[in-house]
This record gives structure tokens, C-alpha cells and sequence, in this order.
């Protein structure tokens, strides 16, 4: 079995103030730009934060009394050409599919869910997988699915939250920014990446650009590859 992890790619649809949620944008069809761009990054996967995901999955709570006791298993339910990957700690998305369009569903859990949600997705037929007892390790969550699915490269879809996080844990390989011709200015919406409040140790992650794309008149599409090891080194 590999275990190394797969090349990730977070794609984004930004402004040029870096906020993402484009309320008040202006555009007619603003899941194009988005869109159009992801279907052209050959990936595996695309993976989302629970924010986001919730915008796909199921709007109803379903009832989770249950008295069996799960085990904290990894659950395959099946192999698919292509995955949704929600990154859901505490298991707060429902499903009444297993399905986004063609992907088939992994949730990303920790152990802390209870009984009843394992129960849920199992009926369900939805794969998890566990990435730690109380909060997740990014690292180990990647290798197990290549491990468990194959999955070679995936595709970070955002939000910020989750798109920080990968950030922060130094596992993104490559940025596509859609920079859009918008300057939102709204103080408190997140933006492309959210990783740390203030200040700490850690140091910006330095990119270098791979390519770049004036594409729908007034947009750019940025794609840039991630400098491992890039203090003064510019
Ligand atoms: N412009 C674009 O290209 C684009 C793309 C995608 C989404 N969006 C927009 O972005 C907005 C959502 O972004 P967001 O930043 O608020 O949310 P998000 O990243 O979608 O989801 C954040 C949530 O994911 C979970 N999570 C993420 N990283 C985690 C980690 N390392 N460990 C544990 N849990 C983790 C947490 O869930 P819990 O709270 O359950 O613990 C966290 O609150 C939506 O409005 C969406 O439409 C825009």
C-alpha cells in the first residue's frame, strides 16, 4: 500500500481583497468562473470544509437515537472513479445520498461523533474515515485516502477555514486562484485562507508562479506552485 499522500491543489475563486463569498459581487452566473477553471485540474477528489459542504448535502436532521455502539472503524462503502471529501469533525452534515453529481461521499470525522451519525452514514452508504481521537491530523487523513481510495491528487475547494488549515500544515503543493475583477471590502467574511489569528511563529506561505491566464476579459487565472523551505530566499 502507498503511503505517501497526494499532490494537492486548492483552487479558489477570490476577489482582488481576497474575500471569497460573492453576495455581493454583481455576477449573474458566479459558479462558472469557479467551476469552469476545477473541471480543467485533473484530481481524484475535490475536498471541502463542513461550511461548505453543507451548501450540498442533505438540509434535513435526521433522527440519531441509536443504542448500538459503533466501532471507530475507517468505512469504505465503495470505490468510485471520483470523491467529495468533507472535512466535518463532529459530524454536523446529513446525507440522504451518498452522492454530490458523480463523487462519491468520504466524510473526514474525528472519534469524538457519536454512535447514532456512524449509524446514519452507514445507512446511508457514505465512506468516513477518522482522522484523530479529538481533532483531526491533516497528514494522516491525506494518507489514508490514498491508501484507502487511491486518491492521487486532490482538489481543496474551500472555504478559507479549510483551505487555512492545509495551509497551516505546510500540505498544499499548488494554488489556482481565480482572481476576479471585484474589490468586496467586507470586514468579517473569510477569505482565501484562513490559518491563524494574529501573528504567531509561523512564517507566509511563498508561492512561484506556474502559469497565468487572462481568461473571461477581466479575470485572471493564477496558478502558482508552492517554495518549500523559501526563507530569504527572495
Ligand atoms: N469563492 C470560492 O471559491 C469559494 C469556495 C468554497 C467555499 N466558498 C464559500 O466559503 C464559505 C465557507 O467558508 P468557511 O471558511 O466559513 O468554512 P469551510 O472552510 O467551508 O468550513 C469550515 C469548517 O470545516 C471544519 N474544519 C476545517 N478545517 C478543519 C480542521 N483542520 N480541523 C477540524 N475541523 C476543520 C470545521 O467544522 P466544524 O465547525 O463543524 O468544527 C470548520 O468550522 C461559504 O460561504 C462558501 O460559499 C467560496
Amino acid at each position: 500500500m502507498d503511503s505517501s499522500k497526494p499532490y494537492v491543489i486548492c483552487h479558489m475563486l477570490g476577489s482582488v481583497d481576497g474575500r471569497i463569498k460573492q453576495d455581493i459581487w454583481g455576477f449573474k452566473d458566479h459558479h462558472k468562473y469557479f467551476e469552469e477553471t476545477a473541471e480543467k485540474i485533473a484530481a481524484d477528489a475535490w475536498l471541502v470544509g463542513r461550511v461548505t459542504m453543507q451548501e450540498f448535502s442533505s438540509p434535513t436532521t435526521p433522527d440519531l437515537n441509536n443504542t448500538v455502539i459503533v466501532s471507530r472503524e475507517d468505512f469504505v462503502a465503495l470505490k468510485s472513479a471520483t470523491y467529495a471529501v468533507v472535512i466535518d469533525p463532529s459530524g454536523k452534515c446529513f446525507w440522504d445520498t451518498n452522492m454530490v453529481s458523480t463523487e462519491h461521499v468520504i466524510e473526514v470525522l474525528t472519534e469524538s461523533v457519536s454512535d447514532g451519525y456512524l449509524e446514519h452514514l452507514r445507512n446511508n452508504k457514505v465512506s468516513y474515515i477518522f482522522g484523530g481521537k479529538d481533532s483531526l491530523n491533516l497528514e494522516l487523513v491525506l494518507r489514508k485516502l490514498r491508501q484507502l481510495f487511491d486518491i492521487q491528487t486532490v482538489r481543496i475547494d474551500g472555504g478559507g477555514h479549510v483551505n487555512g488549515s492545509f495551509l497551516k500544515a505546510n500540505l498544499i503543493d499548488e494554488f489556482s486562484l481565480v482572481l476576479a475583477p471585484v474589490a468586496d471590502g467586507t470586514i468579517g467574511t473569510p477569505t482565501v485562507f484562513e490559518a491563524e489569528e494574529g501573528y504567531g511563529n509561523r512564517m507566509a506561505t511563498q508561492f512561484k508562479i506556474k502559469s497565468v491566464d487572462r481568461i473571461y476579459d477581466d479575470f485572471l487565472w493564477i496558478r502558482y506552485l508552492v517554495v518549500r523551505d523559501s526563507v530569504n530566499s527572495r
